[in-house]
């Protein structure tokens, strides 16, 4: 019996008491530098799966072949790349300074070994307090398939894909310079 009422003061009290000093006195982190809370990332990647693995289609609408590779290339280079990168390019100001650390998809394992489905689902519903954005409201059905055939697919991806996707990004024509307004000053 008594250690029963113990267990149940310190389930009851003391760990929420505990958790709630570690928030209310600033303990916990809030600067995207800052390491990771204790079990923040076991709790948040539990989480996901679980969820993810409920919902996500089990059949891809739309077949793995170059001109999907190619359209989802568009796709990432537009959408993706400023936070995913391209490979063995340098990583970008706004990857660099986000918590988590938007992964490599195009070097590496990336996400080829996930199911294209659980590719699809966190491009078209995002990850909550992470950074990575749902693109429901700005993509297509088909392009979010796309790309994400294109993630999933990465290690194999035909040459004429690479090329699309690596193609240096235009830039808009430089503006011609003005011509001078005042004559230069003449010599006397
Ligand atoms: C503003 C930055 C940002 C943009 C833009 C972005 N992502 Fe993400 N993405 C992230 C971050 C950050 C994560 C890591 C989330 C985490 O660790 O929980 C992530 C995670 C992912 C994952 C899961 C990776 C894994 O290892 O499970 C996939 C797949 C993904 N993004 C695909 C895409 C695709 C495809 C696009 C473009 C249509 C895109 N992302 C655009 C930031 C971004």
């Amino acid at each position: 019996m008594k250690t029963f009422l113990i267990g149940l003061i310190v389930g009851l009290i003391l760990i929420p008491l505990c958790v709630f000093i570690y928030f209310a006195t600033g303990s916990a982190p809030v600067a995207t530098a800052a390491p990771a809370m204790p079990f923040e990332k076991m709790l948040a990647n539990s989480a996901l799966h679980s969820h993810i693995e409920k919902e996500m289609p089990k059949t891809v609408p739309v077949p793995a072949d170059e001109p999907n590779f190619l359209a989802g290339a568009n796709v990432y280079r537009e959408n993706c790349a400023v936070c995913h990168g391209f490979p063995g390019g340098t990583p970008t100001a706004i990857s660099r300074g986000m918590f988590p650390k938007p992964p490599k998809l195009l070097e590496g394992t990336g996400v080829t070994d996930d199911p294209p489905g659980e590719s699809y689902w966190k491009v078209a519903n995002g990850i909550r307090l992470s950074g990575m954005p749902s693109f429901s409201e700005s993509l297509s059905q088909t392009q979010m398939w796309q790309v994400s055939l294109l993630v999933a697919n990465a290690d194999k991806l035909p040459d004429s894909v690479k090329t699309a996707l690596y193609r240096p990004i235009p830039l808009p024509p430089a503006e011609p310079t003005p011509p001078p307004t005042s004559t230069p000053p003449t010599k006397p």
